[in-house]
Parts: structure tokens; C-alpha cells; sequence
């Protein structure tokens, strides 16, 4: 078999699919809003600091964020541009990244309630369009497709670099299969049979929010990942914790695919 017989846009949705991935609820999102919101204002958010570093602003003056949560890319963006417009399918998102804005005292933002899977036709077209650690998208294809037609000039995504948002030593801890999803690499062989070169590069975690030195403060970070636990769940992982030393212990991944292009007319 050659590279060339392989349709990526189907594979990933079959890895998806192996995953068992459910597809998330706007609600699902709202409720990790605030959360969210302080934990990318906190100074010391490295993800942030490394994206910021590596997107050109060169002769942009438009924003396009697809997923953009609390605002927190279009926010930190904002005074380098005329206008930034945040989109998100989660209305709780949408409050907190207005807020966020007004409590700054930013005014050249536009925030829009919409889905990756909805008609983009009304919104307005970016000289950069970036969608943050939102790509874990149904349709990898369709998406980079609707984002490369969204941007002037270049295009920012992030992508999961393993498999895996949990680390499946916790996983296999709390009895559970290990679910790997489609990383980055997907994404990457997508846009090239789409006929779009992009370029690779990585945002490497510090998991410097992480604090595990209590065993209450170690399962809120998994629940942040994973969802509620059962009972005999949480009685595995309460063990799992108890024999070892917590400074060691890094349950979520935070390493990050930045993969970006110059938008080509027509993908
Ligand atoms: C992990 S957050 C990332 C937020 C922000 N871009 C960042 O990097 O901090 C993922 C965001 O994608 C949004 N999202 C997830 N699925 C979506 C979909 N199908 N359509 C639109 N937004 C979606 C969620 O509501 C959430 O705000």
C-alpha cells in the first residue's frame, strides 16, 4: 500500500470512532468557563506565552478564534488589532470571554455563537484565523477546510501530540480501557491531501497549574479531564495515590502540535 491510498480525513474519523468519542454538549463546556478563564489569566500560562510567541501578526489586522473559550488567544491579541472576533458553541464561554473583554476595557472585539458543524457564510473572513487547543473536531477535513476559507493571510491550529489527554498509567489505574485519539499527525496528512503544506511545530508543557499534593486536589485535576468518577473509581485512584510521592505524579498531558499555513485560496 502507498501513503497516497490512504484517505486520512476517513481515518481519523475511524479513530475517533475506536476512541469512542461522544461528542461533547455546549453545556459540558460552559461549566469549565471560569475555571478556564483563570487559568489562562494566570501569568505563568507557558501554553499561551509559547502560541503567542509563534503567530505572525505581520501585516494583519483581523482576528478569526474558532473555539475560542474565555477569549483567551482573541483577548491576548487584541490590542495588536483593529477587530478580533471570538467564536464558540458555548454560550458560557461567550459570557465569560465578554466579560474578560469589558473588565479589561478591550472594545474592538465580536463575539459569535457557533458550531465547527454550522454554516460560517455570515461570519466575517480574518486575516488570521487560529482555533487553540479546539480541533478535536467530527470532520478534520470540513473544519480545516471552513478555517483555511476564514483567513487572508495565515492559519494557527493546535492539536493533541499522544493520544491521549490522561496519562493511561491513571487510566489503567481507575479501571478503564485506555481511549487514544487522533493526534496531530492526522491533522497534518488531512491538510496535505487537501493540498495545503503546513508546517509543525510544538508547545511543550510545563504542567506548571498542575498541583497533586493532596489526594483531593490531585482528583479534581483527573475529574477536570475525565469526567465524574464511580465510587470504586475514585477508591482505585484514592490507592493509586497513596503509594506514591505526589511531586512525581503528572496526570494530563500538556504538550501541544502547532500546525499553521499560509491560507491557499480554494482548499
Ligand atoms: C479546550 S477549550 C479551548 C479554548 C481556547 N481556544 C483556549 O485555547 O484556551 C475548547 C473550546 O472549544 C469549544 N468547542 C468544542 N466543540 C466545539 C464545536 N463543535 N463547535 C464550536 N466550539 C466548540 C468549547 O466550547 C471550548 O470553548
Amino acid at each position: 500500500m502507498l501513503i497516497d491510498d490512504i484517505d486520512f480525513a476517513s481515518l481519523y474519523q475511524q479513530q475517533l470512532q475506536l476512541a469512542g468519542r461522544t461528542e461533547k454538549s455546549p453545556q459540558h463546556w460552559d461549566a469549565k468557563a471560569e475555571k478556564m478563564a483563570a487559568n489562562s489569566a494566570n501569568q505563568t500560562d507557558s501554553y499561551l506565552t509559547q502560541l503567542l510567541a509563534k503567530i505572525d501578526l505581520t501585516g494583519a489586522q483581523s482576528l478569526f478564534d474558532m473555539g475560542c473559550g474565555p477569549g483567551t488567544v482573541a483577548l491576548a491579541l487584541a490590542d495588536q488589532l483593529q477587530q478580533v472576533c471570538g467564536v464558540d458553541y458555548s454560550q458560557g464561554m461567550l459570557d465569560v470571554a465578554r466579560q474578560r473583554a469589558s473588565q479589561q476595557g478591550i472594545n474592538n472585539t465580536r463575539w459569535e455563537r457557533r458550531a465547527w458543524e454550522e454554516g460560517w457564510d455570515d461570519l466575517p473572513r480574518c486575516d488570521i484565523a487560529v482555533a487553540s487547543r479546539s480541533t478535536l473536531v467530527a470532520d478534520m477535513r470540513d473544519a480545516m477546510s471552513k478555517l483555511n476559507r476564514q483567513a487572508r493571510l495565515r492559519v494557527y491550529t493546535t492539536h493533541l501530540v499522544t493520544p491521549t489527554f490522561m496519562s493511561p498509567e491513571i487510566q489503567y489505574a481507575l479501571g478503564r480501557e485506555v481511549v487514544e485519539l487522533p493526534n496531530y499527525i492526522y491533522a497534518l496528512n488531512v491538510l496535505y491531501q487537501m493540498g495545503i503544506q503546513a508546517r509543525v511545530d510544538f508547545i511543550r508543557g510545563r504542567n506548571c497549574q498542575q498541583d497533586n499534593s493532596t489526594f483531593a486536589r490531585f482528583e479534581e485535576n483527573v475529574k477536570w479531564t475525565l469526567g465524574t468518577l464511580s465510587d470504586e473509581e475514585r477508591a482505585r485512584l484514592d490507592h493509586w495515590y497513596h503509594q506514591r510521592d505526589p511531586a512525581t505524579i503528572a496526570p494530563a498531558t500538556r504538550d501541544w502540535a502547532l500546525i499553521s499555513w499560509d491560507a491557499v485560496p480554494n482548499s
